[in-house]
């Protein structure tokens, strides 16, 4: 799995970049290696760096919150999470935070205490939707492992060593019993809820609030350039990611 994402990794930067190749050598002492993005993936330790820095926010009252109403089978959706929204929360997450609620056009209906869900893509995609839900539930280290899932040509196949690679601590089984019990039943309903509170409605996947807000503009630009809106609607004190990231993406390009 580590090798798909460094891969998208270096396709969605050398898009960014104008087509320049990524350097493979890594010219940063190990202290430095997680000091930027930039020498993760130069020295090949994205993961590592990440996972000490998933839960990182640093001006959280300013944060742009982007919202993704999405179902884990729609192409649309697997396209806009794993080519525009993870890579812009890799680079951007100190100014944004991301709320996954993978539902979508899926419908509930009651079933006793419980409630039992059909979904656009059929059976496959209520189990993507929930193993997402429960994961979501269940560490903090969810959206990389989602992203893993997402962006492999099996989503529901890759599950488990998605899980097992990018939460080692948290087994296969315990998000399995979520996934079959009462717990992940009732997280499902709470997407539901959530999705049916949207104003506007949603008429499509995947759709895109911002700050809690949808506009056809917003889903526009965010369909565009997720980095750019996230950028221009963050107001707290400015960050070198921002301001200096094309200069910094040249970088790549010394070498040749
Ligand atoms: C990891 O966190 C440190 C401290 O908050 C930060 O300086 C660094 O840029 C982060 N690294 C990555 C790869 O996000
Ligand atoms: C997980 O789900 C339980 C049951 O719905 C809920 O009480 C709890 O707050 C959730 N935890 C997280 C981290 O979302």
């Amino acid at each position: 799995m580590k090798i798909p994402m460094l891969l998208l990794m270096a396709v969605w930067l050398n898009a960014q970049s104008g087509g320049c190749a990524l350097s493979s050598s890594c010219p940063h002492p190990p202290s430095q290696w997680c000091s930027s993005l930039d020498s993760a993936i130069q020295c090949g330790v994205l993961k590592q760096c990440l996972e000490s820095n998933v839960t990182r926010s640093r001006h959280t009252s300013d944060q742009v919150e982007v919202g993704l109403y999405y179902e884990s089978l729609c192409p649309g959706c697997r396209m806009f999470l794993t080519e525009m929204l993870f890579p812009t929360w890799l680079m951007l997450n100190e100014i944004m935070s991301v709320t996954l609620v993978p539902y979508g056009n899926a419908q509930e209906k009651p079933d006793g205490q419980k409630y039992v869900f059909e979904c656009q893509h059929g059976e496959p995609e209520c189990l993507g939707n929930m193993i997402e839900t429960c994961i979501m539930n269940m560490t903090d280290a969810a959206f990389p492992i989602i992203f893993c899932m997402e962006s492999s040509a099996d989503v529901l196949q890759s599950a488990k060593s998605c899980v097992e690679l990018y939460s080692p601590k948290l087994s296969w089984d315990s998000v399995m019993s979520c996934v079959k019990g009462d717990v992940g039943n009732q997280l499902m309903h709470q997407n539901a809820l959530q999705t049916s509170a949207l104003t506007p409605p949603h008429q499509y996947v995947p759709w895109v609030t911002i700050n809690g807000e949808h506009t056809e503009d917003l889903q526009d630009k965010a369909m565009n350039s997720l980095f750019t809106l996230v950028c221009s609607m963050y107001k707290g004190p400015k960050i070198p990611a921002c301001g200096e990231g094309k200069i910094h993406y040249r970088s790549y390009c010394h070498n040749e």
